[in-house]
């Protein structure tokens, strides 16, 4: 098998938000990796720590509530986390781009669609004047199949579908290595939805970027995603191909068995995730052990603390590490879950 290039890799990030004495544990020591043209789902439940993970990339996390105690986030070799604003800048809406979950407050309502794509062009190509603007302009809103003639229009004069293809348009304008979609579909109604998500699978093929489509749809990560990532609680607790996730004869961890069995059949249409009994844990007063099992039906006593579990630091070497459940792979599939571990293992 060819050893594909990572374009993301995150590794042992964890984020807190401090906030009158209380801590909360938003994302809780995650890895994850996408690599280069594949989109990874990130999934999970309201809360789970999915738009603090895709914040963090960018460096928008709020300055004075959001800490990283630990953590790496390596994009093309570089670690984001070092870097200061300025550079920042330059990755952001260039290299990097994001949609954000509220997409229809991201338009300006006072400029016409045009200015607003321009404002990124100026900012990212600067070869791009005049005419040359113009031209470029109308090439990406009819990449998101709104004509060209419109760009002189403003937002309100928009449909809420043809805002968020507006939106998607300012997104990809500089041809991102990396796209982050943070629930691009969610305040459209269905049969738009399905439009946007072609739309941007169509556009994911022809720019080759890859990209972190954040959602609480199983049916959008069986249509979109190449990776997918389960997350409860600021953890990730499964990942692996789309094929992993969604075969029924493997092993899944017990959130993602309750996740799936509140979906009668996940191709057909598309649904929204429903909870599983009880509640996930409060952020600012997480439970011992694995976070899950306050709910698990297969909830063992050594779910219930802390377990020891063989980790590779940064340079590659194993050691032995506390966390709150081992974690389990097989070769693209990874499961953190106490059911999965094997006898004789540090667990
Ligand atoms: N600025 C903030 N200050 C304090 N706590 C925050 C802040 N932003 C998020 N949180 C808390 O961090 C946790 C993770 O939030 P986050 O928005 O990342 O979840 P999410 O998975 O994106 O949820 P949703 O599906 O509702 O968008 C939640 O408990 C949330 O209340
Ligand atoms: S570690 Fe234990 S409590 Fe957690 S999901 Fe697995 S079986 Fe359930
Ligand atoms: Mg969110």
């Amino acid at each position: 098998m060819e050893k594909q290039q990572n374009l993301l890799e995150i590794k042992h990030l964890t984020i807190q938000y401090v906030t009158e004495g209380e801590v909360v544990h938003a994302v809780n020591d995650i890895s994850l990796t996408i690599p280069k043209g594949k989109t990874l789902g990130l999934v999970g439940e309201t809360g789970a720590g999915k738009t603090t993970t895709a914040l963090s990339i960018l460096q928008l996390l709020p300055k004075f509530t959001a800490r990283i105690p630990t953590g790496e986030i390596w994009f093309d070799g570089e670690n984001l986390l070092e870097k200061n604003e300025a550079r920042m800048r330059k990755i952001r809406g260039g290299r990097i781009s994001m949609i954000f979950q509220d997409p229809m407050t991201s338009l300006n309502p006072v400029l016409t669609v045009r200015d607003q794509i321009a404002e990124v062009l100026k900012l990212h190509r600067h070869d791009l004047k005049g005419e040359a603007l113009d031209q470029e302009i109308g090439r990406l809103l009819e990449m998101v199949g709104i004509p060209a003639f419109r760009m002189s229009d403003y937002p309100h004069q928009f449909s809420g579908g043809m805002k968020q293809r507006v939106v998607i348009a300012i997104a990809i304008a500089c041809s991102p290595e990396l796209l982050i979609a943070d629930e691009p579909t969610t305040a459209l109604d269905v049969t738009i939805q399905a439009q946007v998500l072609n739309m941007m699978r169509r556009l994911r093929r022809e720019l080759g970027s890859s990209m972190l489509m954040i959602t609480h749809d199983l049916g959008v990560v069986a249509n979109i995603c190449d990776y997918v990532a389960i997350m409860y609680a600021g953890e990730i607790v499964e990942y692996g191909t789309v094929e992993d996730i969604f075969d029924p004869e493997r092993k899944h961890h017990p959130y993602t068995e309750g996740l799936f069995r509140s979906i009668p059949n996940i191709y057909v249409e598309s649904h929204r995730l429903q909870p599983i009994d009880g509640l996930m844990p409060e952020p600012t007063n997480l439970p011992q052990g694995c976070m899950f099992h306050p709910r698990c039906p297969h909830c063992m006593e050594r779910c219930t603390v802390p377990c020891k579990t063989a980790a590779t630091d940064g340079d590659g070497k194993a050691q032995i590490v506390e966390a709150s459940a081992p974690t389990v792979v097989e070769g693209t599939h990874s499961i953190k879950c106490h059911l999965f571990a094997k006898e004789g293992e540090p667990a």
